[in-house]
């Protein structure tokens, strides 16, 4: 994990994080004030992420989730998703919940980016991996097929079933 300061970050990088702050003005935390913003970097195009709380508490959808889910929506999932920034008012950079880190890590692959920001200029980068090691993966191997047989197996004690005569 490296750690500086939101002046030494590159144009870039600086950008997704500004994009991430203007998100954050945008967060519906109206349970927690809790306000977060992200931006998610696909290909050259930048997606905006907030939280958005629910009366039913478990339904509310982090900023990194919804940038995620945003991108694919719009469409800009096509392009390679290498960066996303998430910024809060925090005394450290804000740490991405661990539902995030899997839905980041799914979508961007071990060496995603992670840039985590606070409002007073603090930053620490880290890798998709580094956040979430040992992360589930689902692989075709990894499931039993609950398709029916297409032949049916005969039981090996069956009594042989006699032609009816008509
Ligand atoms: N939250 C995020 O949006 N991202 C995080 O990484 C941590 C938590 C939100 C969810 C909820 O709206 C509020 O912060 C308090 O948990």
């Amino acid at each position: 994990m490296q750690k500086l300061r939101y002046s030494e970050l590159s144009a870039s990088d600086r950008r997704l994080v500004d994009a991430a702050q203007r998100a954050r003005g945008r967060a519906h935390a109206k349970h927690s004030q809790f306000q977060v913003g992200a931006a998610a970097r696909y290909g050259n195009k930048v997606v905006l992420g907030c939280n958005v709380e629910s009366d039913v508490y478990g339904l509310t959808n982090c900023a990194e989730r919804t940038a995620v889910f945003a991108a694919h929506a719009s469409g800009a999932a096509k392009g390679s998703f290498t960066a996303l920034a998430v910024i809060a008012d925090t005394p450290a950079p804000v740490a991405p919940c661990g539902a995030c880190r899997q839905v980041l890590i799914e979508k961007g692959g071990p060496a995603l980016r992670v840039i985590m920001a606070n409002t007073r200029g603090d930053i620490a980068i880290a890798t998709a991996a580094d956040l979430l090691p040992g992360w589930f993966r689902l692989d075709a191997r990894d499931y039993v097929s609950h398709k029916p047989a297409t032949r049916k197996a005969k039981p090996s004690n069956s009594v042989p079933r006699r032609k009816v005569k008509r």
